[in-house]
């Protein structure tokens, strides 16, 4: 059990109700949880069907979402369960706003998910209006968290933004000074939005995003599992953090950017190819599990 609770809410990246009750019972608590069309397709009973000869309808798909969303949130806190919208990279905003009001009725706490794009932030600022509570999620710059904070100004709760430490790390680059810089650069702003630091891979992620008192941090089961059977440590005095890839080469650091928060977030530049192919692989992994004909 995790007795010392860290200031960072703790999130499960994942799409297996089971497996959120195990860390569940391994720490004591989880406050929340994430979900990815990604992680929904790996999800156990979905990979069961898929073995079986099932490919899924796109409404068995969106069923088989909501039941798992549904088993998870009695099981997590106030940080809610993060439900991800479909989209490709030709979605518009109106889609998507469509799909995040439904989901946003499956449980109590619900976030939705829209990705770091002109449509997906354009569907976030008319989210926030209808007060339904969103995470912008694949965020790669320090832009995209800038144009996140405009298009959400007057939100009446807190907006999460998620930045992608490892998928930085895997092109060399230091993923947690994305997460530093978006921290120091909301320092000047009002406070609507928290930094969900994600994909985490290893401890030292997780340590390192303490440290820089990310509001939230959403981590693998597996992470967690090792964070556990390491006796929880936390960031003493002495921690520093390594840039390191895991061949142990160093990692680039990401410069500091100023950027004004009270620019309409149009003018910011929301271009990033981590953002593009990352909506490719979730539109990829989602099609994997349905019918042919979808
Ligand atoms: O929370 C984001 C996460 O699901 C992506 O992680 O390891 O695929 O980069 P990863």
């Amino acid at each position: 059990m995790l007795t010392n609770r860290p200031k960072t809410k703790l999130l499960v990246d994942g799409g297996d109700p089971e497996e959120t009750l195990r860390i569940k019972s391994l720490m004591g608590f989880i406050d929340g949880q994430t979900t990815n069309p990604s992680l929904i397709a790996k999800n156990p009973e979905i990979q069961g069907r898929l073995a079986a000869g099932h490919r899924l309808s796109e409404q068995e798909e969106k069923d088989a979402y909501k039941k798992i969303v549904q088993s998870i949130s009695p099981l997590v806190g106030d940080a809610g369960v993060s439900i991800e919208v479909f989209a490709d990279l030709n979605s518009r905003a109106e889609e998507m706003l469509a799909q995040g009001q439904e989901m946003f009725t499956w449980i109590p706490h619900a976030y939705i998910k829209y990705p770091c794009t002109h449509e997906g932030l354009r569907a976030a600022e008319m989210s926030v209006q209808k007060s339904i509570r969103v995470n912008l999620t694949l965020c790669f710059s320090q832009e995209q968290a800038a144009a996140v904070y405009a298009a959400t100004r007057g939100s009446r709760e807190p907006v999460y933004v998620s930045p992608f430490i490892g998928r930085l790390d895997d092109r060399g680059e230091d993923g947690m000074d994305l997460v530093r810089n978006i921290k120091k650069m909301y320092e000047r702003g009002d406070g609507h939005v928290h930094v969900l630091a994600a994909s985490i891979r290893t401890i030292n992620h997780l340590l390192c995003s303490f440290l820089l008192a990310a509001e939230l941090a959403t981590v693998p089961g597996k992470a967690l599992q090792e964070w556990a059977a390491a006796g929880f440590p936390m960031p003493d005095q002495d921690f520093k953090y390594k840039a390191i890839d895991p061949k142990g080469e160093a990692l680039k650091p990401i410069p500091y950017q100023e950027l004004d928060l009270d620019q309409p977030w149009e003018s910011f530049d929301l271009a990033h190819e981590l953002t593009t192919e990352g909506i490719q692989k979730f539109v990829a992994d989602y099609r994997s599990t349905l019918k042919r004909s979808a």
